[in-house]
């Protein structure tokens, strides 16, 4: 949700800003902008709708000498897309530049205040407020810019992070955190801040997270400086990155998407390393081992997530249930933190984010944590809020994430979960060890057999012209496979902008079985697991509507063959290991249907990886 980039130091600013905001792009694209101050004090902004790109072509006849910059990406919130609305924004004296992620919730009250003071303003966002009140209180205060920053936070209510630079000071930009996330890079003689790390990751590995209500001072041969709002000085961390350059591009692929569904038998093999022990005997998640006490005496589990993460926490429930014998209830974070939740020090809270960064399931973990619950992690970016905010958890490990449409991530979080209840299982002796041990050797050969299934690449791709123009889908599994048909559906509407269900296989017949005719293609995740024989019937239901079926079936599957129109076979696994096998057909049928109406599967319209706004 919005991203911000900063640099001073001896490097080509407006290159490496440019180069930060692609990088950054994932973070939403609805507009991009820079400021750059130049040697003479002079603070040039520029501004263009759309992608980074854009703003590239719009900057190329324009002075882009400079000593020091801020760049944006943004994903509209308050204020359509529009130049007038693309950051950074000024204090009116054109004295201040501001860069912005996040949402000052108090902004009409302080844009009203402003305006009684005279301040006019030239936008709808939040965030030209915020520029204005620093302005307003530096020159009224008659007081260092530092402080002005300082005790302007101190009025806001919301989130943000935000850069600031001043018109006849370019040695000096100034940063601050609050529910956003913000990293400074540390390099020789340069410095540079962003939203996460990807930006700066090719010049230093040395970083520092700020922390929320932290205040950076960063200045030109001078060590960074970090202060809290009431001006007390904070030791800085410093920490070693373990990204690397090649993990942020394209490999030879066309796209993010596809060389991230692509990565799936190494991302898992990196997932699991470790943690599957002794041939498949032992599970070691340090994270749950720590506090295995917990975990057995847990009279209930609550799992938190939104989007696709949510998909894999409705999968957690089916494998904790099954595996542990605890109840578990599955909650869209968004609607946890409102529904005036009921826990204590007996329940658990697995919160999922790939991001880490999500605010709605940074708040519902600030509120189990308030109730007293312990609070579990799952999350892919190290170093983000959410692992540093919950009382322990695990790494899924994939590497990072690009394509906005989430693919390896959820199988990452599905494995993960798996390994958790296996652990919890083994500890609580729930699961006999010979079943575990099985389950163990299989999840060692998870990586081959994912190579395997994506062996059905070119099948699915010649598929996916037969269904590239269809306008609705219908995505029916059961068990193991309903959230399954929920991810599938979701893959194929954020990326095709096509209409998608996932739904309960059974559930189909008290309504959707109302839509379908020939023109609404089902496809229906139908592996040979204890709920197989009732899936076929489900497939008959919507054969004799005339519908036509795309089956996910297990390989040498007979009965599914002769209904479906068409079968794409996956190898034979544990049910509970399914999930991760079925899901990768469905996210290249997508990716390819995506392709083939021309969107941009990286970057789908209105959409953005990271949502730090509510
Ligand atoms: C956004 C992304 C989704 C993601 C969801 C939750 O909507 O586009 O791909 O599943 O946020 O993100 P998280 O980082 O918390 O998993």
């Amino acid at each position: 949700m919005c991203g911000i980039v900063g640099y001073i130091g001896d490097g080509n600013v407006y290159d490496i800003l440019i180069k930060g905001l692609h990088r950054l792009e994932y973070r939403g694209y609805d507009s991009a902008g820079i400021a750059l101050v130049n040697p003479e004090g002079k603070l040039n902004v520029y501004k263009a709708m759309g992608k980074v790109s854009n703003l590239e072509s719009f900057c190329r006849s324009k002075d882009l000498d400079a000593k020091a910059g801020i760049a944006h990406t943004r994903w509209a919130t308050h204020g359509e897309p529009s130049d007038s609305n693309a950051h950074p924004h000024f204090s009116e004296d054109g004295n201040l530049a501001l860069v912005h992620n996040g949402t000052i919730e108090n902004y009409k009250v302080l844009k009203d205040a402003l305006s009684q003071h005279g301040c006019h303003f030239h936008s709808e966002t939040d965030t030209e407020v915020l520029v204005q009140l620093i302005e307003y209180i530096r020159v009224t205060n008659n007081c260092t810019l530092v402080d002005a920053v300082r005790e302007a936070l101190k009025q806001v209510v919301g989130a943000y992070a935000i850069a600031v630079i001043e018109k006849n000071n370019p040695d000096r930009i100034i940063a601050a955190r609050k529910s956003s996330p913000l990293v400074i890079g540390i390099g020789e003689n340069e410095t540079f801040l962003a939203s996460d790390a990807t930006p700066f990751v090719e010049y230093t590995k040395d970083c520092v997270y700020l922390k929320d209500e932290e205040l950076a001072v960063i200045e030109r041969g001078e060590p960074l400086k970090i202060l809290n709002l009431e001006n007390q000085e904070s030791q800085i961390d410093v920490t070693t990155l373990e990204l690397s350059i090649s993990q942020l591009e394209k490999g030879g692929y066309p796209h993010f998407m596809l060389k991230e569904i692509f990565e799936q038998p190494n991302t898992l093999r990196d997932c699991i390393r470790g943690r599957v022990v002794d041939g498949g005997k032992r599970f070691v998640l340090n994270g749950v081992l720590d506090n295995i006490e917990k975990f057995i005496n847990a009279k209930r589990i609550v799992i938190v997530a939104c989007g696709t993460s949510w998909h894999a926490g409705l999968l957690g429930k089916y494998l904790l249930q099954d595996m542990c014998r605890i109840p578990v209830e599955v909650e869209y974070a968004s609607e946890f933190r409102y529904s005036n939740p009921v826990l204590d020090d007996r329940d658990i809270v697995i919160a999922i984010s790939q991001s880490g960064e999500t605010a709605d399931t940074l708040a519902a973990i600030q509120i189990a944590r308030r109730q007293g619950a312990f609070v579990y992690g799952i999350s892919n970016v190290v170093g983000s809020s959410i692992p540093r905010e919950t009382n322990s958890g695990t790494y899924i490990h994939v590497g990072p994430e690009i394509g906005v449409a989430s693919t390896k991530a959820f199988t990452g979080q599905v494995m993960v979960l798996t390994m958790l209840a296996a652990s919890i299982a083994q500890a609580k002796k729930t699961v006999p060890e010979e079943q575990l041990e099985e389950l163990g050797r299989h999840i060692l050969q998870i990586p081959e057999t994912v190579k395997e299934v994506l062996k059905l690449n070119d099948t699915i791709e010649r598929l996916s012209l037969i269904y590239t123009y269809a306008r609705n889908f219908l995505y029916l599994g059961r068990g193991y496979s309903y959230p399954v048909a929920l991810e599938g559906a979701l893959k194929l509407k954020e990326i095709s902008y096509i209409h998608a269900e996932g739904y309960p296989a059974a559930e189909m017949k008290h309504g959707p079985i109302a839509l379908i005719d020939e023109e609404m293609p089902s496809v229906i995740i139908a592996p040979n697991d204890h709920l197989y024989e009732k899936i076929v019937s489900n497939v008959q239901q919507v054969k004799a509507r005339g519908g036509s079926i795309i089956a996910i079936v297990t390989e040498g599957d007979k009965l599914i063959r002769n209904i479906a129109d068409h079968v794409l076979e996956v190898p034979k696994m544990p049910e509970c290991l399914t999930p991760i096998i079925t899901s990768i057909p469905l996210q290249l049928l997508s990716y390819y249907i995506a392709i083939n109406k021309g969107k941009d599967v990286d970057m789908p319209r209105n959409l953005a990886k990271s949502v730090t706004v509510e």
